[in-house]
């Protein structure tokens, strides 16, 4: 039976190991380094700037480390953003109750949005503040279906392509093709050769840049404008 440890990552920040795919939640060189780097700055500050709210679709919602990032961006910057994540596999209470991201996350009542993201109902949009919008969906992405170029942004943080390589499949690249609006971007953590490839065949071009501390490069892919 698959169980889940609660891990010290290098920054202080807690994160969760998966013992029968033996693989982490995030980098043990530091989760919020990883997810302020490789999702907020590389990812969702690139589309900040577009006219009406952003849309956001997370591949993984986990731990909840990204909405909650998010909402601290929507906040700060006082910009409507709807988040919406999938996971067919939602982490127990026992497992959230026990993250720090709470206390080292600077946003007032931190600790309280994060619990509230992980009680509130899967499959229905819950309304956080005037600028966030959460919208679970307990799904893989294989099974989950999407309207056409609706999204600004794809924060793509599955299980590394060695341990789970169906998620980071060309049907799963081409369905978020789909879903994103032209001149949309896709953020990961991971450079893989056939990561970017599968990416290029799926119709994305693709950028090189440095990625989170303990990786030399990440990847961030774009929807052509035409
Ligand atoms: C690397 S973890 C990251 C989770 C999260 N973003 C976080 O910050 O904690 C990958 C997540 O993807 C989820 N996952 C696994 N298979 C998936 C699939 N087929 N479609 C969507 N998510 C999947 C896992 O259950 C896990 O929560």
């Amino acid at each position: 039976m698959m169980s889940e440890k609660l891990i010290v990552t290098e920054d202080g920040s807690h994160t969760l190991y998966r013992d029968d795919l033996d693989e982490h939640y995030h980098s043990t060189h530091g989760a919020i380094q990883e997810s302020q780097h490789v999702f907020i700055e590389a990812g969702l500050r690139k589309a900040m700037h577009r006219n009406g709210p952003v849309k956001v679709l997370e591949i993984g919602f986990g731990t909840g480390l990204n909405a909650l990032l998010t909402l601290k961006e929507a906040l700060d910057l006082k910009k409507k953003i709807q988040y919406v994540t999938l996971e067919p596999l939602p982490v127990s209470g026992d497992d959230y109750q026990q993250l720090n991201y709470g206390s080292l996350v600077d946003l007032e009542d931190a600790s309280a949005y994060l619990n509230k993201m992980h009680e509130s109902a899967w499959n229905f949009p819950f309304y956080f503040t005037d600028y966030f919008i959460l919208n679970k969906i307990q799904s893989k992405l294989e099974d989950a279906e999407f309207q056409d170029e609706v999204f600004d942004v794809v924060f793509f943080d599955a299980f590394a392509p060695s341990k789970q390589p169906e998620v980071w499949s060309l049907g799963n690249f081409s369905k978020i093709f789909k879903a994103l609006k032209p001149g949309g971007i896709l953020t990961t953590y991971s450079s893989q050769g056939q990561v970017k490839r599968t990416l290029k065949e799926a119709g994305f071009e693709f950028e090189k840049i440095p990625g989170s501390k303990g990786k030399r490069e990440m990847l961030r892919a774009t929807k052509p404008i035409s």
